[in-house]
């Protein structure tokens, strides 16, 4: 009697899980804050740019693109071959969350790199190839991320994605900012999930995280491709307002990643991850690393930085409870408000708190 009560409403539950735009075809996830951005910039001035004085380095960095280490990395194998029936319930739906985010976001670069490597064409030869290569391997990561989402019945339809998702302008200094940061951050995300399943395998739910070794030395090259950019153009790394800029940038790509996966500690679970452990150790690696670039980071292992994050993520859980509890749009908000002022003033103390200077440190090393 209990079990035949019950099984009406895990079907019915099962079906509302996604919203589908065409059958298997997942409709886009709604933008928030903390999702996946699409970029446009100005092309004419990244064309202009002169990248004479770190040519060498970034004709180097071309050379590696061109080897194309990966090139038959990205092949399905026997193991994708099976029912993944049993990943269900809400595994499933955090499953699939954490693929249409990655290749969102993998989607995203693709779609950025293709365009500056078509907007350079035959103006700034060396920048415009390593574009095109670089969308050459975001292609890949979104597609086979795109592929694996087939394995749970859904995909995303990238052609109506590009169409229909708003793109943000960066100026060319904040898309190199931002990109840096972005690929040095998927860099330690992926290789951190692929120590932990390589040290504990019976973690290891489906078979994409063996992938993520080769994968992400693509995202480590394609940081270490704007970081070269960035060094041919000294002023976005020199002076006070690249002082500022870096700060804003750092904690925006650590308090969005940390907002974003604690509110998904349950997937994280799944593959037998803290998620803030983990999101703490990704954001002191992606520190470590920028300070070989930008002229500050933050002070993250400071206690407070990490106390105010939780109390961020904290208010975000509060904000999303809220979000969910069928009231009224108006009451919602007003109710939403005294949290939103909370992350906004425990971001606005860690964008305060004193950086660290990273240049004499690199005089220290060298
Ligand atoms: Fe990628
Ligand atoms: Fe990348």
């Amino acid at each position: 009697m209990v079990d035949s009560l019950k099984k009406p409403q895990e079907n019915s539950l099962k079906k509302a899980e996604f919203e589908e735009i065409r059958p298997g075809i997942k409709a886009p996830a709604n933008d928030t804050i903390l999702t996946p951005r699409f970029y446009t910039t100005d092309f004419e001035e990244m064309a202009k740019m002169d990248i004479s004085v770190n040519e060498e380095e970034l004709k180097a960095i071309l050379e590696e693109f061109r080897a194309d280490y990966n090139r038959h990395h990205f092949v399905r194998d026997e193991e994708f071959a099976q029912s993944w029936e049993h990943i269900d319930g809400e595994t499933r739906r955090l499953f699939v969350e954490f693929l249409e985010r990655s290749c969102t976001a993998e989607f995203s670069g693709f779609l950025l790199y293709k365009e500056l490597g078509r907007r350079l064409k035959g103006k700034s030869p060396v920048l415009a190839e390593c574009f095109n290569l670089m969308s050459r391997d975001e292609a890949r990561h979104a597609g086979f991320l795109n592929k694996a989402m087939s394995d749970f019945n859904l995909q995303l339809d990238l052609g109506f994605l590009t169409k229909s998702k708003d793109y943000t302008f960066f100026k060319p200094k904040f898309i190199f900012y931002a990109t840096y940061l972005s690929e040095k951050i998927g860099y330690w995300r992926y290789i951190t999930i692929y120590r932990h399943l390589e040290s504990h395998p019976e973690n290891c739910i489906y078979p994409i995280f063996r992938f993520f070794e080769n994968w992400c030395q693509d995202e480590n090259r394609h940081g270490d491709f704007f970081s070269a950019v960035m060094k041919s153009q000294p002023d976005i790394l020199n002076d006070w307002k690249a002082k500022l800029w870096c700060r804003f940038f750092l904690l925006s790509v650590f308090a969005t990643m940390y907002l974003n996966d604690l509110q998904r500690k349950d997937f994280y679970a799944s593959i037998g991850l803290d998620a803030r452990e983990y999101d703490i150790h990704v954001i002191r690696k992606t520190n470590d690393s920028s300070a070989r670039v930008f002229p500050v980071v933050l002070d993250v292992d400071n206690p407070e930085f990490v106390q105010r994050l939780d109390i961020s993520a904290a208010a975000n859980t509060k904000i999303v409870e809220i979000g969910k509890s069928g009231q009224l749009k108006v009451v919602r908000l007003l109710r939403q408000i005294p949290h939103i002022a909370n992350i906004g003033w425990q971001l606005l103390r860690l964008y305060l708190m004193s950086p660290i200077d990273t240049v004499p440190m690199r005089q220290v090393i060298r």
